[in-house]
């Protein structure tokens, strides 16, 4: 594609985002901070306004006709998050509120229960807190203890130690990020899991980050968990995904008790209904499915080769415009890599940096971005970090390079 249809066509997604179109301190607003959240089409808002206008009712339990579209809009979603990894069964698809409540859903559902004394679980360097806490929080209540694959200085896993920990450790499971939020660096998901696998190791995968950029193709992949948050991949806040094998999901007790769970209920006993909705207590986020299924119906419809190479372009020129300017650091230099910059300058703090920029419109993440161990290992207080969505453009790069060049001038 040439310069000037590439960016034509990055005008058209651009136009789908009416968030963008707005000025912050006087300033077109540059958003790039697309890891912490990401904007919603416009398709989005209206499916939002479409449901609570024509459509709003409770699901699964009434007989008048909104509740049967509201339940058919409901469970149709399931079918579009189904598709949207690569062709799963709805039923392995529960709907949570993001990434976080999968994560601790599978720690206390699948894990507590098999996990005892001694027993490992195997987590990476750069995880995100969501996908640190929660395994402590079952590791201390079991006696178990969490064990950690070391990340190398450049950002990237240490795959050399990893078949010596899955053989000499009594790991009972992997959970590792698919795409770094602090660095950006695109793990060999697949080689992790075909080696966790190989030594019998159940895996979740943390897709919060790798969602939002592409399709991701779960069967191929093959974890027995994978998670991701809506609001990351352009549909609303307080809806995400949890996939998993069916062999799991069948056998694990509930999360949650309430209504709509449930087959029967007495006060001696009751029973529970089958995966999903045994997992999905009370009245769940309608709204919130149905608006992400619509997000994620927009992003498959994209030309996905034309969205990840202008991803990785802006990247580039982030780096390099970025890389030019004297005491600044690029943190991150895996060769695979999302549309993350996560840099420091020497003696001006990130928060400054993040401030700075405010001032400028130009909206961009400082500090631990929940990965302080990740930022401890680095001997990192924090960094500044621009993450790029497909509806960016090169002179938003541009901009945010003038800007940190400013910023740096002002404090020399
Ligand atoms: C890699 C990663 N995992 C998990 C999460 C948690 O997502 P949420 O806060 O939407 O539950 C995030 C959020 O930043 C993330 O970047």
């Amino acid at each position: 594609m040439g310069i000037e249809t590439a960016s034509q066509q990055v005008q058209q997604w651009r136009g789908a985002f009416p968030l963008l179109n707005q000025l912050v301190n006087g300033q077109p607003l540059v958003y790039l901070d697309n890891a912490a959240t990401t904007q919603k089409p416009q398709v989005v808002i209206d499916r939002l306004q479409r449901y609570y206008a024509h459509d709003n009712a409770n699901i699964h339990r009434g007989v008048h006709a909104l509740s049967q579209r509201a339940t058919e809009d409901y469970e149709a979603a399931r079918e579009v998050v189904a598709r949207f990894l690569g062709g799963v069964e709805s039923r392995q698809c529960v709907f949570v509120r993001g990434a976080t409540e999968a994560v601790n859903l599978v720690a206390q559902c699948y894990l507590r229960p098999k996990l005892g004394e001694g027993d490992v679980i195997l987590l990476t360097g750069m995880e995100h807190h969501a996908n640190i806490v929660p395994w402590q929080l079952v590791a201390e209540e079991r006696g178990a203890r969490i064990e950690v694959l070391p990340v190398t200085p450049e950002g990237e896993l240490d795959l050399e130690a990893l078949p010596r920990m899955l053989r000499d450790l009594p790991v009972k499971l992997m959970a590792f990020v698919h795409t770094s939020n602090s660095l950006g660096t695109i793990n060999p998901s697949a080689e992790i899991i075909a080696l966790c696998r190989e030594a019998g190791v159940p895996v979740l995968l943390d897709a919060a980050q790798a969602a939002p950029h592409q399709r991701l193709d779960v069967p191929a992949l093959d974890p027995d968990f994978l998670v991701f948050s809506g609001h990351k991949t352009y549909g609303p806040t307080g809806i995400g995904v949890l996939y998993a094998k069916w062999q799991h999901l069948s056998q694990m007790p509930p999360y949650q008790g309430g209504g709509d769970m449930i087959l029967k209920v007495s006060f001696e006993q009751t029973r529970f209904k089958e995966p999903p909705e045994r997992f999905e207590a009370g009245t769940p986020h309608i709204a919130g499915a149905i608006g992400l299924a619509t997000a994620l119906e927009y992003f498959m419809e994209l030309d996905q080769e034309a969205l990840l190479a202008h991803e990785a372009a802006m990247r580039q020129r982030a780096e390099a415009g970025l890389g030019e300017i004297e005491g600044l650091r690029i943190i991150g230099q895996a060769p695979r890599k999302a549309s993350v910059v996560s840099f420091v300058v020497d003696d001006v703090h990130p928060h400054d940096i993040g401030t700075f920029l405010d001032q400028d419109g130009i909206a961009i993440r400082a500090g631990h971005h929940c990965t302080q161990p990740l930022m401890k290992h680095l001997g990192l207080p924090g960094t500044a970090r621009a993450s790029f969505a497909f509806y960016n453009t090169m002179e938003e790069v541009d901009a945010l390079v003038r800007g940190v060049q400013r910023i740096v001038k002002f404090f020399r």
